[in-house]
């Protein structure tokens, strides 16, 4: 039995995402919680002839608490897309306060679920839900997740496109660390190595094309918002992996930010190999039944990769800091 709750079910990426997982028979119940429209998309989705029973709450009537009671998995896209032009920082205050106020949500009555965070700044609003969850004492950081898929499956996607060959894109793995902004595909280790005498201009082009790929989408969108399609196949492709970990499948392991503490000794080794003492970053991670059984190194990276690691650590420190920071001045 697995009952997974998506908050901002009605949003670009919440129907598409919650369609998503409709179609995973592991799935029992899909519970949908957004300010608007849920009855709507719940009785839609619940026509669909897999396992999941769909029920669609509002915030009228405790509908907050009543989506996530008993919740397993909990996905969250709610929140403010961002302005064509602008950064990802763009409606971080809004966003900050949607996330806090789920949160707390989460902590009285599900304190146990897997989180996994979708809305951005994904680098501020993972310690947000983070110290939410330390406030109500409630703190497991083996089970907060920062979802940085949609990076990992841009990266598959353009790897494969550049070895001219689509049909690899699924088979590509590319890992992706450093944050939700600070993105830096480790190309070296890629899977599928790029074609031989590959010029640096080219991997330059190919490493800013995966850390800016929201970008061409909100460019591309025209003032219709970010991504929203894609961020829902990879925020399922996420939360598949979380549900067979937690059913026993064995050796899972994806990219995603989350707080080092969720495995002391592996954090503690990460945090000597960038030479700093941040406390969350997004690197590949072996998930098991109770979250993350260990956070990987990052190994052998080229001098390219080290400079573009450095190189975010100060944003990420920064954003980090803010999402401690906005908790803590809230009542
Ligand atoms: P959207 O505006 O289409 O949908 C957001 C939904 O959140 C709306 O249905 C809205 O009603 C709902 N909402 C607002 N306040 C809420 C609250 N207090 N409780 C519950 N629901 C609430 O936006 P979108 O395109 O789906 O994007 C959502 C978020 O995801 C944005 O912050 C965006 O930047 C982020 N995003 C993250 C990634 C990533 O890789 N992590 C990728 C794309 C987008
Ligand atoms: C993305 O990577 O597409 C998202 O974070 C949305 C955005 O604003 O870029």
């Amino acid at each position: 039995m697995v009952k997974a709750v998506v908050l901002g079910a009605a949003g670009g990426i919440g129907q598409p995402l919650s369609l998503l997982l409709k179609t995973n028979p592991l799935v029992t119940e899909l519970s949908l919680y957004d300010i608007v429209n849920t009855p709507g998309v719940a009785a839609d989705l619940s026509h669909i002839s897999t396992p999941a029973k769909v029920v669609g709450y509002l915030p009228p009537d405790d509908g907050l608490k009543k989506a996530l009671t008993g919740a397993d998995i909990v996905v969250i896209p709610a929140g403010v897309p961002r302005k064509p032009g602008k950064s990802i920082l763009n409606a971080q205050v809004i966003n900050a306060g949607i996330v806090r106020d789920l949160a707390t949500g989460i902590a009285t009555a599900a304190p146990k679920a897997f989180v996994l965070v979708i809305s951005n700044p994904v680098n501020s609003t993972v310690p947000i839900v983070a110290e939410v969850f330390k406030k109500h004492g409630v703190f497991d950081p083996k089970k907060i997740f920062g979802v940085t898929t949609l990076d990992v499956v841009r990266a598959s996607t353009f790897v494969s496109e550049i070895l001219g060959d689509l049909s690899l894109a699924p088979k590509v793995v590319v890992p992706v660390v450093g944050g939700h902004s600070g993105i830096v595909p480790l190309l070296s280790q890629s899977s599928h190595p790029l074609p031989s005498g590959f010029a640096q201009e080219s991997l330059d082009k190919l490493t800013n094309r995966i850390q800016f790929g929201g970008d061409e989408v909100v460019k591309a969108k025209d003032g219709a918002g970010s991504a929203t399609l894609s961020m829902a196949y990879a925020g399922v492709e996420f939360a598949n992996k979380i549900i067979r970990a937690v059913k026993g499948e064995k050796g899972i392991i994806a990219p995603t930010f989350v707080n080092l503490a969720a495995d002391k000794e592996g954090g503690e080794a990460l945090k000597k190999e960038l030479g700093t003492d941040l406390d969350y970053f997004s690197a590949p991670v072996e998930l098991g039944p109770e979250g993350v059984v260990s956070i990987k190194a990052l190994g052998k990276i080229t001098d390219f990769e080290a400079g573009l690691v450095k190189a975010a650590i100060p944003e990420l420190q920064t954003n980090i800091e803010k999402g401690v920071t906005f908790v803590g001045a809230s009542k």
